[in-house]
């Protein structure tokens, strides 16, 4: 992976988002904790993922800077959100990411709880403040604009995002729920371990965490016009790619050290979580990411477009650092 390319990308997302979050208002200090969330770092990958998802099918830099951008900035948004209400103490009770203290740590419970409802909405007011004149050119923009909206409320939703950050922190594992993403492992002959829990628990991840990938892979495809066969390859590659992601993540856990990675270790340990890394060991789980990662590159290899950029970055996200 060109490491100058990807820096060049992220600092791109870094300056859209500053254009696209509020000055202060009268309202104490949530603009300061909206950006402190934000702005602190972060890989931007599910923005940067969107943006090249779009140009995969419209190469064109007025749509892209009218329709895309936007929806990129939104999508970091919901996962910043995301993130300062997972670090909660009712959640995951974090108190570093980023390699700062946690938004709650940092400017206390109740504004933990308000800065990640803030976010959202900030999202949903960024997209639907796309320009409309630049939509009266093109008839089908309003559609597909209005496609990605909804594909981005369901999969960030309670049926998605939410809805496994409910399961990974609320439920007790159900033995009769399975993973889309189960039954393509068996080539891999892994050994001792529960397969119940494993199912299930790739099962959350598929939620909590392939369907902001899949958001994004979408909504870039949708908003550049691709049709429906390649939505849904994209679909395939963000939801893949998601398993492969959130192992990953299980991974540097365990191996990890604060410093590097930006955010507590052992967090899963501490909180016991049955964690894909902790269900299968360290050396099973890497056979995984790398097998989720192929899938992903393969999906995104049936639209005939032209996928190098990510191919490189799924690739390059297998033995991360953080
Ligand atoms: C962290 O996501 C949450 C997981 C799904 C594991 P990232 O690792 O993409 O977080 P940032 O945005 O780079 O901090
Ligand atoms: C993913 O899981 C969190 C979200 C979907 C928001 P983790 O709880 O493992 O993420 P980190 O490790 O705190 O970033
Ligand atoms: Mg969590
Ligand atoms: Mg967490
Ligand atoms: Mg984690």
């Amino acid at each position: 992976m060109n490491k100058d390319l990807i820096k060049q990308k992220t600092e791109h997302i870094n300056d859209i988002l500053k254009e696209y979050l509020p000055e202060n208002t009268n309202c104490g200090r949530i603009c300061e904790a909206m950006g402190y969330s934000v702005l602190n770092g972060g890989k931007r990958l599910r923005a940067i993922m969107l943006l090249e998802a779009f140009r995969m099918f419209c190469v064109d830099e007025i749509q892209e800077k009218k329709f895309a951008e936007p929806f990129a900035c939104a999508l970091e948004f919901i996962h910043a959100y995301s993130l300062v209400h997972d670090d909660l103490p009712a959640m995951d009770n974090d108190v570093l990411r980023r390699g700062k203290p946690t938004t709650h740590v940092k400017f206390g419970h109740a504004m933990g709880v308000l800065t990640g409802d803030a976010l959202l909405n900030l999202a949903y007011e960024t997209i639907s403040a796309v320009e409309t004149d630049a939509l009266s050119d093109d008839g089908d923009a309003a559609k597909r604009v209005l496609k990605a909206l909804h594909t981005l409320g369901e999969k960030a939703g309670f049926s998605g995002m939410v809805g496994g950050q409910v399961l990974d922190t609320t439920e007790k594992y159900d033995p009769k729920i399975t993973a889309k993403g189960f039954n393509e492992i068996d080539s891999l002959e892994l050994s001792n371990f529960d397969t119940n829990k494993l199912k299930y628990t790739l099962h959350i991840y598929e939620l909590k965490t392939s369907e902001l990938f899949e958001a994004a892979l979408m909504c870039g495809a949708i908003l550049g016009g691709a049709a429906e066969k390649e939505i849904l390859a994209m679909e395939r590659a963000g939801r893949a790619l998601g398993l492969a992601f959130q192992i990953e993540d299980d991974i540097l856990d365990i191996t990890s050290d604060a410093s590097v990675l930006g955010k507590s270790t052992n967090i899963d340990e501490k909180n016991g979580k049955d964690t894909a890394a902790r269900i299968l060991g360290v050396d099973q789980a890497v056979m995984l990411v790398k097998f989720y990662t192929d899938t992903a590159i393969d999906a995104i290899l049936n639209t005939d477009r032209d996928t190098g950029f990510l191919e490189d970055l799924f690739e390059s996200l297998v033995m991360r650092k953080l």
